[in-house]
C-alpha cells in the first residue's frame, strides 16, 4: 500500500472537516413543529427555570415529575373526548403489549392521576406541586404554537376555597413579573358548576338552534359534543354570532356566584387589574368555575399561560370529586416573548478561566490542573482541538474570561504555570502545586 506523504495526509483531514461549499438541506431535522432549544437561548431558559424555583419556594410548591406517556383513556376521561386536544391533537400509538398511549398534551391530568395512585392527599392538604416538561399537542404548527413544547405548571389539590383560585392567579402574573414582563391582560370567567351549568348549556343550545347555517363546521361539532365552545371559536362570523348569545354570568347558581365574586375580590386585593370575558371556555372539559389566562398586551394574543379549577377531574379520572385548581405557564411563548421585546437576561456565570495547553507532550499535566481547578470549584474553559496559542487566546478572549493559564513544553518541565491577565495582557509564571491559590487570589 502507498504510504501518504503529509500532505496528502494533510488534504485528507481537510476535506472532512471542512464544510461542503454548496448548501445542501440536512438529511436530518427536527420533526414538524418540534424544536431544538439552542445555546443562544440558553439565558432566558435557564432565568425561567431560576424564577420558576424561586416562586414554587416562596408560594410553598414542592416538585412532581410523570412520565411523558400516559394512557389514552387518562386524557380522554379527563379533558373530555369532544375536545379539540383529545380528538384531533393526541399523539397516540400502540405499544407491543397492545396498550394504547400518548405523549402527554398536558400536565393537569397525570397529576391527579399521581394524586390518586399515590393518595399523596393523605400527606397533604392541600397538596401543592408544580412540574416542567414537555407536553405535545398535534397543532398546526406557527409562531408561538407548536408540537412539542414545554410548560411550568402549578397545581394546588385537596382545596376548593376561593383564596387557592386567586393564589394560583397571583402567581403566574408574579413569575410574568419577575421576567420582566409586565405589560399583562388577565381574562377572567366562570364556567359553573355540575347544578348551574346544565340550565346554562340548554340557554345556549336553544339561541344556537336556529342559527346553525351560520356556523363554522367545527362550531357545528361543537354544537353537538360541547357547546360552550361555541363561545371561544376564532372565525368572524361565529364571533358576530356569540354577540348576542346568553352568558353563563347571568345563570350561575348561587355558590358558583359566591366563588367568583370572592376570587375577584381576593384579586382586586392585590391590585391586580383583569378584565372579565364572558367567552373565555377554555379548551379542556375538565373546568369548573374559575378559568383564566394571561395575555401580553403587545403581543399577538396567545396566552402566555392558564389554567382554572377542576373540582371534578378527579372523579372523572377514576378517584372522587376532588378540589383542585392550577396554572401552566406556557415556556417557548415566555422566550419568544422577552425575545422579541428585548427583555434581555443575562445569566451570571462564575467568572472562569481559560486553560490554554500548547504541544502534546503538555496535555497530561494540563488534564490533571484542570481537573483540579474544577475540583476547588472554578469554572474552566479549553479548546484543546485549537493548537497555536494564538488561537487559544483568541478564543479566551470570545469566551470574556478574566485569566488564561498557559501550559507548554517549558513549563511542564519546570513544574509552573503561566497565568495571563487576559485585561493587562501582564503574565506572571507560578509553581504548578500552588495553581488554586494563586488563580483564586487573580479572579475578581
Ligand atoms: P393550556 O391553556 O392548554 O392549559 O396550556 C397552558 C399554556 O401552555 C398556554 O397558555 C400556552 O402558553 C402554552 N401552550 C399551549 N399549547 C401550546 C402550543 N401548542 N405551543 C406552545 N405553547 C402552548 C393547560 O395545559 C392546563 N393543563 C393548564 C392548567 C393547569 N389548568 C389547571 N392546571
Amino acid at each position: 500500500m502507498p504510504i501518504k506523504n503529509s500532505k496528502q495526509k494533510k488534504k485528507k483531514k481537510d476535506n472532512i472537516e471542512k464544510e461542503p461549499k454548496e448548501k445542501k438541506e440536512p438529511a436530518f431535522q427536527t420533526v414538524r413543529g418540534m424544536h431544538d432549544i439552542l445555546p443562544k437561548d440558553e439565558d432566558r431558559w435557564k432565568a425561567i427555570w431560576n424564577i420558576g424555583e424561586k416562586m414554587s419556594e416562596l408560594y410553598d410548591f414542592s416538585l412532581i415529575e410523570t412520565p411523558i406517556l400516559e394512557s389514552a383513556a387518562l386524557f380522554e376521561a379527563g379533558i373530555g373526548v369532544g375536545t379539540d386536544i383529545v380528538e384531533k391533537e393526541m399523539f397516540s400509538f400502540k405499544t407491543k403489549g397492545d396498550e394504547v398511549v400518548v405523549l402527554r398534551p398536558e400536565g393537569t391530568a397525570p397529576v391527579m392521576r399521581s394524586y390518586i395512585q399515590h393518595h399523596l392527599g393523605r400527606f397533604s392538604s392541600p397538596l401543592k406541586v408544580y412540574y416542567v416538561g414537555q407536553m405535545f399537542r398535534y397543532e398546526k404548527p406557527q409562531a408561538g404554537r407548536y408540537r412539542a413544547f414545554h410548560q411550568w405548571g402549578f397545581e394546588t389539590i385537596g382545596e376548593g376555597d376561593p383564596f387557592y383560585d386567586a393564589q394560583t392567579i397571583l402567581l403566574a402574573v408574579n413569575f410574568l413579573k419577575e421576567l420582566g414582563i409586565k405589560n399583562v391582560t388577565l381574562k377572567i370567567n366562570t364556567v359553573g358548576c355540575r347544578v348551574c351549568r346544565p340550565n346554562y348549556r340548554k340557554k345556549l343550545l336553544a339561541y344556537y338552534k336556529g342559527e346553525k347555517k351560520h356556523l363554522c363546521a367545527d362550531c357545528l361539532r361543537r354544537y353537538e359534543k360541547n357547546p360552550m365552545r361555541l363561545l371561544d371559536c376564532k372565525e368572524e362570523e361565529c364571533k358576530k354570532m356569540r354577540e348576542d348569545a346568553p352568558i353563563i354570568l347571568d345563570h350561575l347558581c348561587q355558590s358558583c356566584n359566591g366563588h367568583m365574586k370572592e376570587v375577584l375580590e381576593l384579586v382586586e386585593e392585590n391590585g391586580l387589574e383583569y378584565e372579565p370575558d364572558p367567552y373565555l371556555v377554555r379548551g379542556l372539559d375538565y373546568y369548573n368555575r374559575t378559568v383564566f389566562e394571561l395575555i401580553a398586551k403587545d403581543s399577538a394574543g396567545f396566552a402566555l399561560a392558564g389554567g382554572g379549577r377542576y373540582d371534578y377531574l378527579g372523579e372523572l379520572v377514576g378517584g372522587r370529586m376532588i378540589p383542585a385548581v392550577g396554572v401552566s405557564l406556557g415556556m417557548e411563548r415566555l422566550v419568544e416573548y422577552m425575545e422579541e421585546k428585548k427583555i434581555f437576561v443575562k445569566a451570571k456565570k462564575k467568572p472562569g478561566v481559560f486553560f490554554v495547553i500548547i504541544g502534546d507532550p503538555a496535555k497530561k499535566v494540563g488534564f490533571r490542573l484542570i481537573h483540579k481547578l474544577r475540583e476547588s470549584n472554578m469554572r474552566v474553559l479549553e479548546a484543546v482541538g485549537k493548537k497555536s496559542l494564538k488561537a487559544q487566546l483568541k478564543a479566551a478572549n470570545r469566551a470574556g474570561t478574566e485569566l488564561a493559564l498557559m501550559l507548554g513544553q517549558k513549563e511542564c518541565f519546570e513544574e509552573t504555570v503561566i497565568i495571563r491577565d487576559m485585561r493587562t495582557g501582564v503574565q506572571e509564571t507560578v509553581l504548578a502545586e500552588k495553581i488554586i491559590e494563586e488563580t483564586k487570589k487573580r479572579l475578581r
